[in-house]
Parts: C-alpha cells; structure tokens; sequence
C-alpha cells in the first residue's frame, strides 16, 4: 500500500472547493448572456392541452420565447417516454411539461411562465393504489432485470404444517428525492455541436441520450458534471431538464439555463413508488424459517413502466424450504416512480426485517439469535455459495458495541420520566453490481501521472477515493497522480448508481495503472468488459446489522432516536472517512423514511400536496442524535482486483426497520405503515 492510497483515509480534494463555493454547479458556470427557462406544468391529471397563449407569456418584458408541443424542436423516439417532453398534446399526470418560458432573467421567465395561459379538455383520473386495484398486473421484470416472481418448493404445505407462522402487512408511502442541488443544466450549441453542464450521475449516458435525441454525432456532443450536489437515483438518467435545456437553446441559438424548483423536482424527476406489501414468515419451534412469502404492490405511471424490485432482497436473505414472491403493479395516473436510493431493497427490507421481528416476539427467541440461527452461507434464490457473507459477525459485533445482552424483551416497560425507552435490531443486504468501465492512464514527462475516469462524484468522494485507487495501483504518493472525472469525452463509463461506481470505475483505473506500469506505452486505455465477463458464478452481497434506540413521548407521540449503530460487511473499505459518512448518510436517511418521509397524495387533484420542504420533511440535525457506523474486516477475492462491495446505498436498507422494532419495543405499538407519526402511534397507545 502507498502512503495515501487505499485505507488511507484523505479528507475529500474537493473539500476546499466545496466549502469555499469555488465549486461550480451545474448552472453556475459562467456563460455569457444566457436565457433563463422556466418550465410550465400541466394543471389537469389526465387529458389533453388545447392551447397555449404563447403571447400571454411573451408580453411580459425580457421573455424571449415559449416552447411547447406546437413549436418545440422534434425529438427522436426514446425508450424512455418521459424524455418525449413537448411532442403531444397529451396531459398523462399532473406537474407534467407543458411549456418551456424563456427569458433574459430568471425573474421574467417565471413570470411568463406565471401568466401563460393554458387551457385543457381535462379526462377523469386515477391516482390511488390500493391493494386490489383493478389495473394490477406481474410486469415482465423488475428493476433492473429480476425476475418478477420466484418460487421454491410448497409454501402453503409448509405454512400449514408449522407451529409458528407471523403474517403481516404493512406499507411505504411514495417519497422523493431531494438532493441539495436541484436537477440543472446549461445548455449550448455551437452549429451541430453541443456543450452540456448537467447535474447527473453520469454523463456518458446523458450524451448518448441527447446524441440520439437531437441526431448529431456522439463526439459532437461533450456533457460535464464536475460537482454534482446529490441525486440518490433520481439523476441516475437523463431527465426531462436536460432535454428542455438544449431543446431551448437549439430554438432560440442562445445559450440556456436550466434549474427546477424543488416543487417541480416533486413530479419531474422520479421518486419512490409507494408500496403494499405482504410478508408472511413461518417457523419451527427452534425459531428457524420452514416458508416465506413477500408479495408486494407498487404504482408506476402510463407514460413509462418503473416496476420496482421490492422482494428481492428477501430472496437472498434467509434460508427457508419453502419460499415464494411477487410483485405486482399499476400504471396510474402518477409521475413516473424511479430510483431513490436502495430501490427496493429499501421499503422490502422494511417489510421483511419488521416481519422477522414478530417472529421473535412469537417463537420467544432474541431477535439478534433468531437472525443468526437463519443465516445462510448458500444464496436461498440462487443455491450459489455467497462469495463471503458476514451477516452474523455484524449482529454480533453490533449487539457487543450497542449493549444488546440482557435485554428486557418485553415490550412497553421501560421509562425514563415521560419517555417510554425501547430497542430494536434489523438486518441488511445489498447487491454487489459491478459495470463495464473505461480509463486511460498516462505517464506525463516529469514522472507525474494522469489518469481520466468519467466517474461522478454525486458527494460521495468518489473523486477522493479513485485518486487513492490510483496511487496505490501505480505505487506513488497521490500527489504524484492527476484524476480526471465527470467529462463525457472520457472514455466511456457507467452512472454512479447500484453502489457499484467505487468498483466499477476503481477496476478500469486500477487496471489501466497496472498495465501503464507493465508497458512501455506513455498511455493505455483500458475496457472492462473482459474482467465482468470472466467472473465466477457466485453471489455476491454486501450485509449489514442496524441497532437503534428510541425514545417516545408518553403524550406527545413524538419519537426520538436516541442511539443507533450500524456495523457493515462490505468488502474493502478504500476510505474509512468518506465511507464512515456514506453509511451514516444511509441511515440519516433510513431515519427519515421511519419517521418523516411521505407524499401526501391529494387524490381530488391528482398531486403530491406536500411538494416542499416544509410539508414534505427531511431529517435534520436535529433529528439525530448519536449515530454511529462500522464495519468488519471483509477480504473478498471474488469481487474485482480492489476487493470492494460499495457501500452507498445499504446504510439506508433495513435502517427503518431497526427503529420500527425499537419503537414497538419501546411502547408496544407496532406502526406498519410508515412513516412513525405521532398521530398513528398515540392511536396505538393505552389511553392513561
Ligand atoms: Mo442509486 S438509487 O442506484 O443512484
């Protein structure tokens, strides 16, 4: 290991940028007279635009220009329907595009945008999901290719013959991502040639989107992300933003500025399907699982179908003899469901880990001991052998450093003055995906190196650690190493998404560095693919253990968590600080989905009322209190040459479920439908 590379843990390169607002963001680089746009979204659920007043708009002084179906430049068919903004009249959700403004400032653009008259022929809609929706139907897969059902042996035969059996419903509701930065771009043509700043999580697949879009060449168009203030999946593809952005300066020959409002980020970027699920767990008297059932409920819209992996962490969870799940969906009259961080895994490990804790309050085993005597070395979905698995190390190693032992497992009977105090444990896993990845590296004439990935840093330090990776391959002090990121004329390279960009990106730089060292070339390029399609046929997981501590007031509802660990088996760690802080990002964020995060849908309008920051509340500072996150020690040669999981998306799996069970523990109450609020829990509560 090279001093500062791999398990070193640098502060972020970037930092000083960051704090000091030399970082430029996707709107902020500086561009000579831009126009400003403001996006117009359609006031009606379901139907048709009639028209647009274009004038109404343009006579507000400094509007320039307004788009629409009408007069928008065409746009190639693209298979994600979604990006298809301004070719229709049709009006297939509320918050919808409707209309581009255009504007010398961004004051009168939203001011055209303001006065723009639109009218419709308004269409009745359909926005609720319930569990016995008429439109239900089993997509042909889930996100992003698992089957959409699974069954192994005879469940109800097994259901039937076991002496304990917990079946359970519960729901999430819909919630949305909402990244520091809001979805952005400045868009420029110069002829066919097209520059593009854009707030994505990765920009090759952005400037093959546009390339295709607007028919120029790939090598025509050039897409930067330098800063990318958070995306948590939503920026995970391109999004209509980008689309409107060089759709306006295509139109107008002007240059264009593009950043939603965090209202607008509420419908147009994707968010977490709301889900009704069903888990159904059945035991021996030893407490070890003879059947399990997950079937879950999820919305998608009629313009594109997300259909959300829910049950597929249960699949490789538990070991049972008997197992079966589903998924099933609607296409409502909604905006279209996308990634939000842990896309499924996250509200399925909710259902499931909730489950697993009735179950130890009906067997009478310790819910750390019920999770143990369940472990699997074997994939239960798969029968492949994990290629390491150290779930019980990390509820072993939790329940020592939380002090679980002794452990009163009554519910309802501990309190500290008016707070009634209670724990909770729930388990975690996440998929190991790594993607195909290009790097170059070179050898620059003064013995420094230079090394270009287009990885994205989303604020996660991937900028940080690839230097690591980087160092350590060729050998040298990372003062030594140049790392290039966040430009499309890199060679190509996947989003930062799947908690996969550390491994994906990390194997072509390492690679790429090696074979520098190897030969005698000044530069190489490197292709993943090769590596990928020569790995072994076993399964491959990240796993993880949440212990929280809650406090609830006895006559406000009102639940605190006081104390919360999350100890983590996912391969090598590259940096301990930035992946210290991922981890615990994850579970500020399983916080908040226990006990804030939720759309509230007003089915009269067809829209998510709570489309801001108030009404819609993300855990603050306030929110959290003692948190901490580690992991064990994990060596994994089955990964990639680094020997990494990714870490970025399992700190928020299984963490809601975790301060569920605590909060059961704490009063007695169990709240299935999240979030926790004081409300729904106080009705649960004994009258005193
Ligand atoms: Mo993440 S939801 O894979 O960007």
């Amino acid at each position: 290991m090279s001093e500062g590379g791999i398990g070193a843990a640098p502060v972020r390169v970037d930092g000083r940028d960051k704090v000091t607002g030399r970082a430029r963001y996707a709107v902020e680089h500086p561009v000579d007279a831009p126009l400003h746009a403001w996006v117009v979204q359609a006031q009606v659920a379901v139907g048709q635009v009639r028209h647009v007043d274009r004038q109404s708009a343009l006579d507000v002084p400094g509007v320039v220009a307004v788009l629409d179906a009408g007069n928008a430049p065409r746009v190639a068919d693209a298979a994600d329907a979604e990006l298809m903004v301004l070719q229709g009249p049709q009006v297939s959700y509320r918050g919808q595009v409707v209309a581009l403004v255009l504007a010398e400032s961004l004051e009168a653009a939203r001011e055209g945008a303001r006065v723009l008259r639109v009218t419709y022929d308004e269409a009745p809609h359909d926005v609720q999901l319930t569990r016995d929706h008429p439109k239900l139907y089993r997509p042909g897969q889930v996100n992003p290719a698992f089957p959409a059902d699974s069954a192994q042996g005879d469940f109800e035969a097994a259901w039937n013959g076991s002496p304990h059996r917990v079946d359970v419903r519960c729901s999430t509701p819909a919630e949305f991502n909402n990244p520091m930065e809001p979805h952005a771009t400045t868009a420029q043509w110069d002829g066919d040639r097209l520059l593009v700043h854009d707030s994505t999580q990765g920009t090759t697949s952005v400037k093959q989107h546009l390339a295709a879009a607007f028919d120029v060449a790939e090598d025509g168009v050039r897409v930067l992300a330098p800063h990318v203030g958070g995306g948590f999946g939503a920026k995970g593809s391109a999004r209509p933003n980008v689309v409107l952005a060089v759709m306006g300066a295509r139109a107008t020959g002007r240059t264009v500025k593009l950043a939603l409002t965090r209202a607008q980020q509420f419908s147009l970027v994707g968010y977490r399907t709301p889900t009704l699920q069903r888990v159904r767990l059945a035991a021996g008297t030893d407490g070890r699982l003879t059947a399990f059932a997950h079937d879950a409920v999820e919305q998608t819209s009629t313009v594109f179908e997300f259909a959300e992996q829910t049950t597929e962490g249960t699949r490789h969870m538990y070991g049972a003899r008997a197992s079966r799940t589903t998924h099933r969906l609607a296409a409502l009259d909604v905006p279209t469901p996308r990634w939000m961080r842990a896309p499924g895994e996250a509200p399925g490990m909710y259902g499931l880990e909730t489950a697993m804790d009735e179950l130890a309050e009906v067997t009478g085993i310790d819910p750390v001991e019920l999770r143990i005597r369940n472990d699997t070395q074997t994939d239960p979905e798969t029968g492949q052998p994990f290629s390491s698995r150290h779930l019980v190390e990390c509820l072993r190693r939790g329940a020592e450093r939380f002090g679980w032992a002794g452990r009163d497992p009554r519910p309802g009977v501990r309190r500290d003055g008016r707070w009634l105090v209670g724990t909770g444990v729930a388990a975690a896993t996440y998929p190991v995906y790594l993607s195909a990845s290009g790097a170059r590296a070179r050898r620059c004439p003064d013995g420094t190196f230079e090394v270009g990935v287009n990885a994205t840093d989303v604020g996660t330090g991937a900028r940080t650690v690839l230097l690591q990776v980087a160092a350590d391959a060729l050998g040298v002090p990372p003062e030594c190493v140049r790392v290039d990121i966040a430009d499309s004329d890199l060679p190509p390279a996947p989003v930062a998404g799947g908690s996969s960009g550390t491994s994906s990106w990390g194997t072509a730089v390492h690679l790429a560095c090696r074979r520098l060292l190897e030969g005698t070339d000044e530069q190489v390029v490197v292709d993943t693919a090769d590596v990928i399609a020569a790995q072994a046929e076993v399964s491959r997981h990240a796993f993880g253990a949440h212990f929280a501590e809650v406090r609830v007031d006895l006559d406000s509802g009102e639940v605190r968590v006081s104390r919360m660990l999350g100890v983590f088996a996912a391969g090598r760690i590259v940096n301990p600080r930035t992946a210290r802080s991922q981890l615990l990002g994850g579970m500020v964020m399983g916080v908040s989905m226990a006990l804030h995060e939720s759309g509230s849908l007003d089915v009269g309008s067809g829209d998510y009322a709570n489309a801001n920051l108030a009404d819609y509340h993300v855990a603050a500072h306030a929110d959290i209190a003692d948190l901490d996150a580690e992991w064990v020690e994990e060596v994994d040669d089955q990964l990639n040459p680094i020997g990494t999981k990714g870490i970025g998306e399992i700190g928020i799996v299984g963490s809601p479920a975790a301060v569920h069970n605590a909060v059961w523990h704490a009063t007695g109450v169990r709240v299935r439908d999240l979030p926790i609020t004081p409300d729904k829990l106080l009705a649960g509560l004994p009258q005193r």
